[in-house]
């Protein structure tokens, strides 16, 4: 394997104690003839999309999207920046690929609403059709507990008869249930903390704690690939955010030293905090944080760490306590354990772990206990059941099975991709897997013909990656089959 590798090796210690085994990540240069033709792709599309534009102008073709309206002609454009110019001209073309209904769980297999559209994609019309048994590969469904039948649904479907599916108010009102509380009794259990707190929605789990913890004269110190609920709630706090290089220590490490050394801008007084934000997986790049190096970098500069586990919890880790389990270390040594349930749990909203007077605090502090309705029941019983299962609480050895057969089909699935020639990006344990399309012609084209081999996949092209590193990205399960997973690979193979 050629390219840009990282390996365990620490980068401001001398010594590589830190990590228990070797952490091996690949990040493959793009080939430069692949970034010559992909430059000149995007190139042809911006002049045929001006182009376009321009005959839009003139009402010489029909213009869909949004405009600014004849009276308002004379103000600034409300619409006309270039990521509108990218949307109208680029992504248009290849928007059959996204927000595709399905009908079915989100299992290993699911069904996918047949549409067409008469429009050049700007619109859709259902055929009526479904087009059944699509293989999965893009839900972040690692356990496979996206199930309709199963403990975890008879679980779920017991206890909306008993509490209903709303709850009606807040946590801090009358939408306190016993359910909310038997709940962060065991996600604390779990994750091996004092204690924890849910929220309804893992989005907003960031968006509105971060500012709940830092704000005027802190400092945060973010990852260049941090969620965009992280950096949302970086920006609400009103604290300064500063970028380091992606899972980079020596850029992390450097930043830190110059808040230590300079303090805050023009007055140098001592910031008041300073808060790291990484996270466990990267959900584009498929690589698990340096999170040894984290900590002992947030221990040396004294800095508090907050680390978002959204795809890492129940995927990493020989107890799937995420990669806090995968690096063997102490969960304590994490200031503020965030994650989400809408992944490895098949459920949805997020928590905070750590310790009880951080718990406490954000009770009374944060935006999303105060003013958000609490989490529906039926969704807290499936989280319960499912980590019950996770931990072996059930009597049973399923979550055990389940975390190694995700292990093994992540292992399986990754292995095989390389051995037919893809470049992947992202650790060798990481579920998430990036297979690099680079082109973006291939984005829509390697979507479509999954499609038609009955494969549902996630294409992803700019702005949510660098302009030339388009690529797919599967989320590997431990429902997925063998033979599903080597039908995906036989056909990835098609069509690269
Ligand atoms: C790292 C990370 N944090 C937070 C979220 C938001 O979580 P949710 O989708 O559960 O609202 C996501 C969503 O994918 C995520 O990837």
């Amino acid at each position: 394997r050629i390219g840009h590798m990282t390996d365990g090796s620490c980068h401001f210690l001398a010594n590589c104690s830190l990590y228990k085994k070797p952490f091996l990540e690949y990040y493959e240069e793009t080939p430069l003839l692949v970034a010559v033709l992909t430059y000149m792709g995007y190139g042809i599309l911006t002049i045929f999309g001006y182009l376009r534009d321009f005959l839009r102008h003139w009402n010489i073709e029909k213009c869909h999207v949004a405009r600014e309206r004849e009276e308002q002609k004379d103000f600034v454009p409300l619409y006309q920046d270039f990521e509108n110019f990218y949307t109208r001209n680029l992504y248009m073309r290849i928007r059959d690929n996204w927000n595709r209904p399905i009908c079915s769980v989100p299992g290993a297999k699911m069904d996918v609403m047949e549409r067409v559209s008469h429009d050049y994609n700007w619109t859709f019309e259902h055929t009526g059709k479904v087009v059944k048994d699509v293989i999965n590969m893009g839900s972040y469904n690692y356990l496979g507990f996206a199930e309709n039948t199963g403990a975890c649904a008879d679980a779920a479907v017991e206890c909306t008869k008993k509490y209903g599916a709303g709850v009606s108010s807040t946590r801090s009102e009358i939408g306190n249930l016993d359910i909310h509380e038997e709940l962060e009794q065991l996600v604390a259990r779990f994750l091996g903390v004092e204690s924890s707190m849910a929220f309804g929605m893992g989005f907003a789990t960031n968006s509105m704690n971060i500012p709940a913890l830092t704000g005027k004269g802190c400092l945060i110190l973010s990852d260049e690939l941090n969620h965009a609920s992280l950096v949302l709630g970086a920006r609400l706090s009103g604290s300064t955010i500063r970028v380091f290089k992606h899972n980079n220590m020596q850029s992390l490490e450097k930043l830190l030293r110059d808040a230590i050394v300079n303090g805050q801008p023009r007055t140098h007084r001592p910031w008041k905090k300073i808060l790291i934000l990484v996270e466990g997986i990267y959900s584009m790049e498929g690589s698990i944080v340096r999170l040894p190096e984290v900590i002992a970098l947030k221990k040396r500069y004294k800095a508090y760490l907050y680390l978002d586990e959204a795809h890492s919890i129940g995927a990493l880790g020989p107890n799937g306590r995420g990669v806090v389990d995968y690096f063997g270390l102490d969960p304590k040594d994490v200031d503020i354990m965030m994650g989400t349930f809408t992944k490895s749990f098949g459920a949805a909203g997020g928590y905070i772990g750590g310790k009880k007077e951080l718990i406490d605090y954000l009770r009374w502090h944060s935006h999303s206990a105060l003013y958000a309705t609490s989490m529906s029941p039926p969704v807290a019983q499936q989280i319960i059941t499912s980590m019950k299962i996770i931990m072996g609480e059930d009597g049973t050895t399923l979550g055990a099975d389940r975390l190694s057969q995700l292990s093994e089909n992540t292992t399986y699935f990754r292995r095989k991709l390389h051995e037919m020639g893809f470049i992947l990006y992202g650790n060798d344990d990481s579920p998430v897997v990036p297979l690099m399309l680079y082109m973006p012609a291939k984005i829509g084209a390697f979507g479509r013909e999954m499609l038609k081999r009955n494969i549902g996949t996630v294409v992803v092209g700019f702005p949510a990656t660098p302009i030339i590193e388009s690529r797919a990205r599967f989320c590997v399960s431990a429902a997925h089959t063998r033979e599903m997973l080597d039908t995906v690979s036989a056909s990835a193979a098609l069509h690269c």
